[in-house]
């Protein structure tokens, strides 16, 4: 065997046995990132080189005790998601094949991939068909790209060509967000000219939802084109942005745009119980969500669909005499902000080709399940109280009324490596977030982490 070989099979080899231990080991790291640069040999570069073998075996000894078991069944927090094994797979597939997912030319299978991938997301989540999507690193991105195609959209309709002109002197776009709006939503007004701090708020109700009547009356108070950005899955409490209000009030203006944030919430079209929650969305112009969130692919994999593919276009491409771009073909270049990049189409074909529609119904499914679970566990113990209308697949959990309380219980249950869940602050208030969101959780995980939450409650 050669060095190549000898490495990749290595690879291979510590990459199963880590996933073979991934649901003994503590869930959280044993060691933050000043400990491990210590590990990993910080100082000058090394003068000679090492055999490719050897640096795998010892990256992975030096990394281990600062992995995070996100990969099993008891991980709870952000909302992350495992990864599926067709995913891993097809990821570590990725790698070898080294095909960069710019454009056409650079690799038609990895155009082809993500083609049909995006094809049958469309389909999932019951978007229309005819939308244009591109893959981005993740939703946060998906926004941006949204909201630039909103962007060119309402400003090509004043008569202004805003990737060439730029935003100096054209017509002002008003933006109003709820005020549950996801960070994101705001990095990516940041990254467009549109400015974080000159959005128009909407009050948000207590779970967390957009009010129609008062995007309504906002609205009506507003000249020149709008872009209103609505959530559909609040990052703390799951909550749905009530779409069919939002959309007719966006829809009676002559120049608005209306973009849906639904990172994970958008997965709830894969089943016909929860579909119901996001009535109204296919009414929107520009959608984004996540593949390596509820779906299970592994990092990183984002998903934005657009119903006008021209300003999608518009609004991403550029050109180079190099770069034998192609009409007849699919450049994914087309679609997102990045050019070169992983070719992610691979990963995310495999993750809904091991499913299939069933399966992505029954992984949505089986998290609400457990979170509903999971939460009326926690809520038939005294001094816990789960804050938010548990209707997806996040919980907040509040204990004994009291910030420090909560917050002690959740470093104890960090602590103690059953499972691993973090910490928000919703509505002014202290509150535990498990987020659950992984293909491997079973009910025999969810009640020991249950156990695991409740004994550092009473610890602490
Ligand atoms: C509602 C919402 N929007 C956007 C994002 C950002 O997603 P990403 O970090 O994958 O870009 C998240 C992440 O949790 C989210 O919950």
């Amino acid at each position: 065997m050669d060095e190549r070989e000898t490495a990749l099979r290595r690879a291979a080899e510590l990459g199963i046995e880590y996933l073979r231990g991934v649901h003994r080991r503590p869930v959280g790291a044993r060691a933050d990132a000043a400990r491990l640069r210590e590990r990993l040999g910080a100082g000058p570069v090394p003068t000679e080189g090492t055999d490719a073998m050897r640096v795998v075996e010892e990256l992975a000894r030096a990394v281990e005790p600062g992995l995070v078991a996100s990969a099993g069944p008891r991980y709870f927090g952000f909302v992350i998601g495992g990864s599926l094994p067709a995913s891993v797979a097809a990821d570590w597939l990725t790698a070898a094949w080294d095909q960069n997912g710019v454009l056409h030319a650079a690799s038609p299978a990895a155009a082809a991939a993500e083609q049909v991938a995006g094809e049958w997301m469309l389909e999932l989540l019951g978007l229309p068909p005819e939308a244009s999507f591109g893959l981005p690193t993740g939703a946060g991105l998906g926004n941006a790209v949204g909201i630039a195609a909103g962007r060119h959209a309402v400003l090509a309709r004043e008569g202004w060509d805003v990737e060439a002109r730029g935003l100096y002197g054209a017509p002002e776009i008003r933006v109003v967000i709820g005020d549950e709006a996801h960070a994101t939503i705001l990095t990516a007004l940041q990254y467009l000219g549109l400015g974080r701090e000159r959005v128009i708020r909407v009050a948000a109700d207590g779970q967390g939802r957009m009010r129609p009547d008062e995007l309504a009356r906002t609205l009506a108070q507003l000249d020149g084109p709008v872009i209103v950005l609505a959530q559909a899955g609040n990052v703390n409490s799951g909550a749905f942005d009530p779409m069919p209000g939002i959309a007719e009030a966006v829809s009676a203006r002559p120049n608005a745009w209306l973009h849906v944030d639904g990172a994970f919430g958008l997965w709830a079209a894969a089943s016909p119980r929860l579909r119901h929650l996001l009535e109204g969305v296919e009414r929107a112009d520009s959608w984004s969500t996540d593949a390596h969130k509820w779906l299970n692919v592994g990092y990183d994999c984002g998903f934005v669909a657009v119903r006008d593919a021209e300003s999608h276009r518009a609004a991403m491409t550029g050109s180079g005499a190099y770069l034998m771009q192609n009409r007849e073909q699919r450049d994914n270049w087309d679609w997102v902000l990045d050019s070169s990049r992983r070719a992610r189409g691979f990963t995310l074909y495999a993750a809904i080709r091991s499913l299939g529609r069933d399966g992505v119904r029954q992984l949505v499914e089986r998290c609400c399940d457990l979170a509903a679970r999971m939460a009326e566990q926690l809520a038939a113990a005294d001094g816990v109280e789960v804050l938010n209308e548990v209707i997806l697949n996040q919980v907040l959990v509040r204990f004994r009324d009291d910030d420090d309380s909560t917050r002690r219980v959740i470093a104890r249950v960090q602590d103690d490596g059953t499972a691993w869940l973090g910490g928000t602050t919703w509505q002014g208030r202290a509150a535990m977030r498990i987020s659950v969101s992984g293909w491997a959780t079973t009910e025999t995980d969810a009640d020991a982490s249950v156990q695991a939450i409740l004994r550092a409650y009473r610890a602490a």
